[in-house]
């Protein structure tokens, strides 16, 4: 019996867009902490720079390895799309050289989206439709080409339990939720035998959702109260426990085209 049976991230090459914090973030830390070389890319130099030396001093094993990378990619500018995408899978395999075994997108900006009163048909070419639209699109024409063939390879991307169960108010968002399950389940047919997945979680602990509530930490403590409420489990997930889903999408071979939801039981609250 080999030793190392379920060892299957161990020296496998994993690029995560959004991998600077949040939930991309505690993906980073789970693949280097089961042997994985990561690279991690955002849009911004700064948080950029912070991830990858919090990384590096947290797994320094992993640093002195040459194993934790990362490289700056915007993806919500419709015209820079292509070449930041590009460029950025060049720098993760070295020139197409190294190639990817697996990707997670965790990509998202604060959603700025009016309600429905107020929606305008040129919202479609907004930032916040552009990040969670056309550039898991954009990556799925894209990355083929830099990863290894076959099963063992795998692209995940990120929904939300919203597309499954709708919050009052929040309809354009509820759509691009549920566009990222489609187009992911489209992608797996594509680029078969890569596979394609998507994790939809409920609320996570994450800066995306303190953003959400603002800057007052008891106005933030108040919208927590309120979004444990409605979940089965009465509590806000962890970055860390939501992490575990990306993880189970890059090890099991046999999975493609399928939705992990964890969400504290809020689709059946
Ligand atoms: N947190 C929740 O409650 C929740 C609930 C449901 C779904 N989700 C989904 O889960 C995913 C991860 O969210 P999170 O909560 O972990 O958010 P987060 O902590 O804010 O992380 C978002 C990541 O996206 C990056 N990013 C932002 N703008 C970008 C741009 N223009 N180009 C490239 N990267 C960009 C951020 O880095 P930079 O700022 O440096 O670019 C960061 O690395 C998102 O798809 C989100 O919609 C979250």
């Amino acid at each position: 019996m080999p030793a190392s049976k379920y060892a299957k991230l161990r020296d496998v090459r994993v690029l995560l867009l959004g991998g600077t914090s949040g939930i991309g973030f505690a993906t980073a830390e789970a693949c280097i902490e089961a042997g994985a070389i990561v690279i991690i890319s955002s849009s911004t130099p700064d948080r950029l720079s912070s991830a990858l030396s919090k990384l590096k001093t947290c797994y320094p094993e992993a640093a002195t390895a040459n194993k934790i990378h990362g490289h700056i990619c915007d993806v919500s500018q419709a015209e820079s799309l292509e070449a930041n995408i590009t460029a950025l899978l060049e720098f993760a395999t070295n020139n197409n050289t190294h190639k990817l075994d697996h990707i997670t997108y965790t990509a998202a900006n604060v959603p700025r989206l009016p309600g429905l009163a107020d929606y305008q048909a040129s919202e479609t070419k907004s930032s916040t439709v552009i990040i969670r639209y056309d550039a898991p699109i954009m990556l799925g024409k894209l990355a083929p080409a830099y990863m290894n063939p076959g099963p063992r390879s795998s692209i995940t991307f990120t929904g939300a339990s919203t597309a499954s169960k709708p919050t009052p108010g929040r309809g354009i968002l509820t759509g691009l939720g549920a566009s990222t399950e489609g187009v992911a389940k489209g992608l797996a047919v594509d680029l078969a035998p890569i596979r394609v997945n998507v994790v939809a979680p409920g609320t996570v602990d994450t800066d995306l959702l303190r953003a959400l509530a603002g800057p007052d930490p008891k106005v933030q403590a108040g919208f927590k109260e309120m979004l444990k409420k409605v979940t089965l489990l009465d509590k806000v997930g962890a970055a860390e426990e939501v992490a575990e889903a990306y993880v189970y999408f890059m090890k099991d071979a046999n999975v493609t085209g399928a939705v992990i939801h964890t969400d504290g039981g809020r689709l059946l609250k």
